[in-house]
């Protein structure tokens, strides 16, 4: 990102002051199991055995061929990896595992609502239901290899199936979070191109019953709008043969996958052997504009990052019940719930709700009566846990051996309380650091050989070699205690493709910045700029700081601040909109809108209630904005940039530093004056 005006401080340099933790060994124990305890790693995947290192990953997997080039550089920043190999990602998940584990759970899935049983999907169940869903898939939906299909599943097991039966026929699946608007699952299925949506009745969420379908009928009407017909909407029932939702189902247009499935009961449909470089997946995330961008994932290299970083950052085992509490309508539950756990032949635990449920002993209770041994999840739940019930954890007997954080930065007394509180003292703790573009981790220690450091992610992970530049490519040595733009200099297999149809997006969202010769073909003239401030210590760890782009992480969740201002003004009245991140104790950071009106509008409670009215149904509910302030004027630089760093500043109440450089400098303390005002009101 370019600063605002020349010479000004980019946020990457504005530090976060966090002092140095001492660092904790990991437990005699865990080293002692641990699928990675070998020092050697780091040699086998430095920078001289780069990119064949990662042959140790796609060995894990079962190829139909084996590749014959390991990494492709010709045409950067388009990296192909194992090319020319041939697998088939459901048959590496589900088939190769029943001579095994057949009658073994794949998928333990917990319900909400505490009475209601567990659903135990044994590998041979998926291996069964992941059939006849790609037979229905192709016979009656008529998809076929490269053509896409929109999820808009909640954390139902039908979402796992679904995934592994698109991939089995090489359909491109696209996910949407389930907590999504219908409009944004809408736009979604128009940037993808996808004709079937496959969705549930309804399902439970914080004790309430939540109608999916009817979401799925807006989101029809909605991709109408946008030149879409969706042809068929797959509806699977969250229990077979009970219908939980009020909307009708259309004739012609909505199925019951149930009924779907009885009627190809106990067929089976060969795993298509894909191409190494064929799309598995599309993940929709937030960027710097308001347009969401498809990262689009690879089948070979994909599954070979997810399957090395889960067995030796996660440490699963077959043998281990593991429960990631995150949603797989997000990347980290496509890697570390379905891909990379099933690709080992875990057992991988899915819950349907909220984890303060119906009190905050809920995931305690689960992990105690599961067995759960590996828990990994986001630090806004682990603040949100703290808070509700910092004592809760003592009262259940489970034990974890290893705990992963994960999506936001987390503060080390949040750390150290997930340590000694949930972990017991005896559990080991990964810090990983990546993206929804990523496939996997880039940052984190490996847990047996490295010790961990509080609020600290780690050095990069083996094969992967970050780098911070500073904003003119200069890198920053570690220790300076200065901060920079985190970089990655290498490809690795888990990168994404590319933007799904905006190849030129790509190149220019992740390696323009730090490009050093377009021409190149060597892959060390192509660094993949992240996004993300970070500081390197000493020792080589590092500390993220956040984004320095327009990215907000609301909860874990990512949301772009083009796209909040976007919806805000679709308010009748609004002119102008700007979004930031307020600092939050729970959720790490809150959406603000500051909104100035067009003539003849005037500021009232009910405006600001449509705003936020309007960006929930744009956007989803996760995006609402805690405050709206309606301003006169947004303050702006000379050019008419939008100085939302001093919004942000004022917001937080921070220092906004010299603004008298701006167009319109004697706003930005009016603005100061209102917001402090106002939360001064709302306290009272
Ligand atoms: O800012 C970083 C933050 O989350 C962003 C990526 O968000 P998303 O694509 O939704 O993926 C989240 C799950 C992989 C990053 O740019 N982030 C992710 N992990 C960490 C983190 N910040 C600090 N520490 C982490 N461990």
């Amino acid at each position: 990102m370019q600063s605002e005006t020349p010479g000004e401080i980019s946020e990457a340099q504005i530090a976060v002051h966090w002092k140095e933790e001492q660092f904790i060994d990991p437990p005699a124990r865990f080293i002692a199991q641990a699928n990675m305890a070998d020092q050697g790693i780091y040699e086998r995947f430095s920078e001289k055995n780069f990119p064949e290192c990662f042959r140790e990953y796609a060995d894990l997997l079962s190829w139909d061929r084996y590749w014959h080039t390991t990494l492709d550089s010709s045409n950067p920043p388009f990296w192909k990896w194992f090319v020319g190999g041939k697998l088939n990602v459901s048959y590496n998940c589900v088939d190769r595992n029943l001579p095994k584990y057949r009658n073994k759970a794949a998928i333990i899935w917990v319900p909400e609502p505490e009475e209601e049983q567990d659903v135990i999907v044994t590998y041979q169940e998926l291996y069964n239901k992941v059939n006849e869903f790609a037979i229905a898939l192709s016979e009656f939906a008529g998809l076929k290899k490269g053509d896409r299909v929109t999820f808009h599943l909640p954390m139902i097991p039908a979402l796992p199936i679904s995934m592994l039966a698109a991939a089995r026929l090489g359909i491109i699946h696209n996910q949407v979070f389930g907590g999504f608007s219908a409009k944004a699952c809408a736009e979604r299925m128009e940037d993808s191109k996808s004709h079937v949506l496959v969705t549930c009745d309804g399902y439970y969420r914080n004790g309430q019953l939540l109608d999916k379908k009817a979401d799925a009928d807006a989101t029809v009407e909605e991709a109408e709008k946008h030149g879409i017909i969706v042809k068929k909407v797959l509806v699977w029932r969250r229990l077979p043969g009970k219908y939980i939702s009020k909307s009708k189902m259309v004739e012609g247009r909505d199925h019951f996958v149930d009924e779907l499935l009885d009627k190809v009961r106990g067929r089976k449909v060969s795993p298509l052997s894909m191409d190494a470089e064929d799309p598995l997946f599309l993940m929709y995330t937030s960027g710097s504009t308001g347009r969401p961008k498809g990262c689009q994932h690879r089948t070979g290299g994909y599954l070979a990052y997810v399957a090395g970083t889960s067995k030796f950052v996660l440490d699963i085992h077959p043998e281990d019940t593991y429960w990631c509490y995150a949603d797989i309508g997000w990347i980290t539950g496509h890697s570390y719930i379905v891909y990379g756990p099933l690709s080992l032949g875990a057992t991988s635990v899915m819950y349907e709700g909220v984890p303060m449920f119906p009190d905050p002993g809920r995931p305690w209770r689960i992990a105690e009566r599961l067995g759960v041994n590996i828990f990994h999840t986001a630090p806004t739940t682990i603040r949100m846990l703290r808070k509700a019930g910092p004592k809760e954890a003592e009262k259940y007997g489970y034990h974890f051996k290893s705990m992963t954080t994960v999506g936001e930065p987390i503060e080390p007394e949040v750390w150290k309380w997930y340590y000694e509180v949930i972990g017991k003292g005896e559990a080991v703790i990964t810090d990983t650091y990546w993206q929804t573009e990523n496939g996997g981790f880039l940052c984190s220690t490996l847990p047996a050989i490295l010790p961990m450091k509080p609020g600290s992610a780690g050095p990069g992970v083996p094969g992967i070699y970050p780098v911070i530049y500073d904003e003119d490519g200069k890198e920053v040595k570690a220790g300076l205690g200065k901060a920079g733009n985190i970089c990655i200099r290498n490809p690795w297999p888990g990168i994404m493709q590319t933007i799904w149809g905006s190849p030129e997006r790509f190149v220019r969202q992740y390696y323009s910045k730090y490009c050093r010769d377009e021409k190149s073909k060597d892959w060390r003239d192509w660094p993949y700029f992240a996004g993300d401030g970070a500081v390197q210590a000493f020792d080589g760890y590092f500390r993220i700081l956040g984004r320095i782009d327009d990215v907000i992480k609301v909860a874990g969740h990512r949301l772009g601040t083009k796209e909040l201002e976007n919806a805000a003004l679709t308010t009748e009245g609004i002119s102008e909109a700007a979004a930031i991140a307020q600092n939050d104790e729970m959720r790490g950071h809150v959406p603000i809108i500051y909104a100035s009106l067009k003539p003849g509008y005037s500021p009232s409670k009910e405006l600001e209630q449509q705003v936020i009215s309007n960006i929930a149904k744009e956007l989803g509910p996760i995006a609402k904005p805690h405050a709206v302030y309606i301003v006169q004027d947004l303050p702006k630089t000379r050019s008419g940039k939008i100085m939302r760093r001093v919004l942000a500043a004022i917001a937080n109440s921070e220092e906004y530093g010299d603004v008298t450089t701006l167009a319109n400098p004697d706003i930005v303390e009016t603005i100061r004056k209102m917001v402090q005002e106002k939360s001064q009101g709302s306290n009272t």
